[in-house]
């Protein structure tokens, strides 16, 4: 296997160009076969629909590299299914499931030795993404489009991995009541960076935000949702149709009730009860889970466990749902996908 020389240990969530990645592109009603390329430039027409009016969607998923050298990914059909509800929100053609599957581990094989060893904690993020392409003026889907994957090895996405950070509660809402808040598009994005930016230049990790129709409920956590232990040890998470439906966040539901014994509930978290929890994080595939320390809300900082240290449940939370992704603890029933 040729080798690569990165400091698995001190990534951070960034691009790094590996070698191949796949590409394929639907034309006249049908998909192409695929095929991997060595080229990270795309060239598209300047009136693709995915420049002008987002009509694109992404994914992300990671590959983890066992103890004994193999590699997994973690419930890939869960994202392609996800891509596919995006795409049907935006007028863009779904990607066959296996297709979907069989792109990514394709671009992991290809790229094997820059999925990191284990034991260093970085992983390989792909990035799977569907975008709007060909002449095109008016506001209307693309007459094509451009299914791709990529990925790159990567470290934590907050700084400080499993230590707490701090988020506040930001004015701006990510999503709107009947928006595409559900779906994993560009443009939720697009009009989250400024709270975002708003949020690091006061300190904070990121921004929670609330419900955009009564702005009383607690809704993301940046790119990542929300959950809480609440003091008689239920695991808390919000249920809203503008959050989006995190992978992540249901493995921790299932990790919750059926490994850890707690009570489950999905159901609305309002922003100024949050004295019920006791511990409360951030979880995503990026974020895996990130313990919040505090919230600041209406000039008042709310600290759940500790400014410094991670409560017990949510280390147990990530203990399990990491020894499960990793390969040392036994997944659920298809869960797992071997990279072979
Ligand atoms: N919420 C948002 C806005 C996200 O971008 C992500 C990342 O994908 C998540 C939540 C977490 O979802 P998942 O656990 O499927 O990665
Ligand atoms: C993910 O967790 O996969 C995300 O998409 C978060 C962010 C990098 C957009």
């Amino acid at each position: 296997m040729k080798q690569v020389n990165l400091d698995w240990g001190k990534l951070g969530f960034n691009y790094i160009k590996t070698d191949f990645r796949y590409v394929s592109y639907w034309k006249d009603g049908k998909w192409d076969g695929g095929k991997l390329v060595e080229d990270n430039m795309i060239t598209i027409s300047e009136g693709s629909p995915a420049i002008h009016y987002g009509q694109q969607c992404f994914e992300g998923l990671k590959a983890y590299r066992t103890k004994d050298g193999k590699i997994q990914l973690f419930r890939p059909d869960q994202n392609a299914k996800r891509m596919n509800n995006s795409a049907r929100r935006l007028l863009m053609p779904e990607i066959p499931e296996e297709k979907f599957i069989d792109a990514c581990i394709q671009v992991v094989k290809a790229n094997e030795h820059f999925v990191p060893p284990y034991g260093t904690g970085a992983t390989f993020y792909l990035r799977p993404y569907l975008i709007g392409v060909g002449d095109n003026l008016g506001v209307k889907p693309a007459k094509e489009y451009l299914f791709s994957v990529f990925g790159c090895p990567v470290g934590p996405y907050f700084k400080g991995g499993l230590s707490p950070v701090n988020f506040m509660v930001s004015d701006y809402d990510r999503a709107a009541p009947h928006g595409t808040g559900a779906a994993k598009v560009g443009g939720n994005y697009a009009g989250s960076l400024l709270p975002h930016e708003i949020a690091l230049q006061r300190g904070f990790a990121d921004c929670i935000y609330l419900d955009p129709a009564t702005h009383t409920k607690i809704e993301e956590v940046g790119a990542a949702n929300f959950f809480g232990i609440t003091k008689d040890n239920k695991f808390v998470t919000p249920k809203s149709p503008s959050i989006l439906p995190s992978i992540t966040k249901y493995s921790l539901m299932y990790v919750a009730e059926h490994y850890l014994g707690m009570q489950v509930e999905e159901r609305d978290v309002y922003i100024d009860n949050l004295d019920e929890f006791v511990e409360a994080g951030a979880c995503g595939t990026a974020a895996v889970i990130t313990p919040i320390g505090g919230i600041e809300y209406k000039g008042k900082l709310h600290v759940f466990y500790s400014q410094t240290e991670v409560g017990p449940i949510t280390r147990k939370l990530y203990d399990t749902l990491v020894g499960i992704q990793f390969g040392d603890i036994k997944a659920p029933e298809g869960w797992i996908v071997e990279v072979k």
